[in-house]
């Protein structure tokens, strides 16, 4: 397995361009099962999640072609069940639920299980779908979804932590192909769900209410195919931020839609560091000393919970005491244990993290849990003297497209040293 060997104590400084957002692409590439027409679409990144989903596809029967950052999909014919294997890999493999369905009126998926940052239940997805009409079964370790058709109804999709991203997603895929009017209330309203209305909407469907908790959809009896340009990554933006404030650096984000990550940037000032923008370009400077912030990851337009730990790398550096909540994801704070391996000192007390920042960080060996909790002790690494050895960085590769070599382009000392 690959790691990272990072020297730190290097300022970042020049520009670089975001991405497409990994967590857009994912859904979007499952919607193009709901037609037998070609969809392209532009700006995807170059992720493995990204890889994995393409073989899903093919999978199915899908006909891809993947070319720099075009890929387009034909889905003439498909079948009702994948690559089980493939599925059970990838969490965000779960969005196949809902377009299979819209198209076959079938589906078999195996049951995602639990990671590292949860439990991660389907309950509201199962729910929704039921609503529609759909039959679940879950039979040895798969779920089983049949519906002889699926009629519209009124979903209420709000679940203990909030709305559900991937399950709106899944039950807007369902519902554009089903008859009469789906009404989904507490639906997230999370720019990637935008982005996916917006792609079914040029695919023929009809949905009012975009970007509001409260969707309509008005079945049709087929889409069409449609040309698409994912919406660039909010969540690589905001960890080159942070990377860019941890090191004192100055550096200009390209392609960026700052107004989708507004809670961000506002902690971000809140802890001195600066920010100026350009239409959708970002510098960030930081012009004195960080100061401590507090934050409680919500859902849009709220913190994001993708972006907790690599905040919480930032408040380690910073003097003082900042409370980070996290309250999406019960045990999202695996990267804690590591930045303290690092020199940090936190204290988690059920949802919080007290961080008493400013306390001198000096390189480690330090293991990657996950892709945002990898993503801190990059964040944290570059910041910190001496050497740092982040392992098990196929993490990050699921999620930032060339990290490293963006990085080094800002001027990092950062190499990826071949595991066995
Ligand atoms: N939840 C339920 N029941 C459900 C579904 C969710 O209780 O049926 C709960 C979850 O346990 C959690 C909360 O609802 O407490 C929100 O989870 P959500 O369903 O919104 O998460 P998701 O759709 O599975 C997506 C992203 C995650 C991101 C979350 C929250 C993708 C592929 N994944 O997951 O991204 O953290 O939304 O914004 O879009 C990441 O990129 O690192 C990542 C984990």
């Amino acid at each position: 397995m690959d790691s990272f060997i990072i020297k730190g104590g290097t300022p970042l400084r020049g520009d670089v361009t975001i991405s497409g957002s990994k967590n857009a692409v994912l859904p979007i590439m499952a919607a193009t099962l709901l037609t037998g027409e070609t969809c392209t679409l532009r700006r995807v990144p170059n992720l493995s999640d990204v890889a994995f989903m393409v073989r899903i596809l093919e999978s199915l029967g899908a006909e891809v072609a993947w070319s720099g950052d075009v890929v387009t999909v034909r889905a003439a014919r498909i079948k009702g069940f994948g690559d089980y294997d493939l599925i059970r890999k990838m969490r965000g493999s779960i969005c196949i639920l809902g377009p299979l369905l819209g198209r076959r009126r079938a589906a078999s998926v195996s049951l995602p299980g639990g990671c590292v940052i949860g439990t991660r239940p389907i309950d509201l997805h199962l729910k929704g779908l039921t609503a529609l009409g759909t039959r679940i079964q879950i039979e040895g370790g798969y779920i089983h979804a049949r519906a002889r058709k699926l009629t519209g109804n009124t979903i209420f999709l709000g679940g203990r932590a909030g709305p559900t991203v991937l399950g709106t997603a899944n039950i807007l895929m369902a519902a554009v192909l089903a008859d009469g009017v789906t009404i989904i209330e507490s639906a997230a309203c999370e720019p990637e769900v935008v982005d996916l209305c917006q792609f079914l909407v040029a695919m023929g469907a009809k949905i009012s209410g975009i970007g509001s908790p409260t969707l309509t959809v008005t079945g049709v009896p087929e889409l069409h195919g449609a040309d698409h340009e994912v919406i660039p990554d909010r969540i690589e933006a905001c960890t080159f931020l942070c990377a860019a404030a941890a090191t004192k650096g100055d550096v200009t984000l390209h392609g960026t839609r700052p107004e989708h990550f507004a809670a961000v940037l506002d902690k971000l000032r809140e802890a001195g560091v600066r920010i100026e923008r350009k239409g959708t370009t970002l510098r960030v400077t930081r012009p004195g000393r960080l100061k401590p912030a507090d934050v409680t990851t919500q859902p849009y337009a709220g913190f994001p919970t993708d972006v907790q730990a690599q905040f919480m790398a930032l408040m380690a550096l910073a003097p003082g005491i900042s409370v980070i909540t996290e309250r999406i994801f019960e045990s999202r704070f695996m990267h804690v244990a590591e930045l303290m391996r690092l020199g940090a000192d936190i204290a988690i007390e059920g949802p919080n993290a007290i961080v008493k920042g400013g306390r001198p960080m000096s390189g480690a060996p330090v293991m990657a849990s996950d892709l945002r909790a990898s993503a801190a002790l990059v964040i944290a690494g570059l910041a910190a003297r001496g050497t740092t050895q982040v392992h098990r960085i196929y993490h990050l590769d699921r999620g930032y497209e060339r990290m490293e070599d963006k990085l080094r382009q800002l001027g990092a000392r950062i190499e990826r040293a071949a595991g066995e």
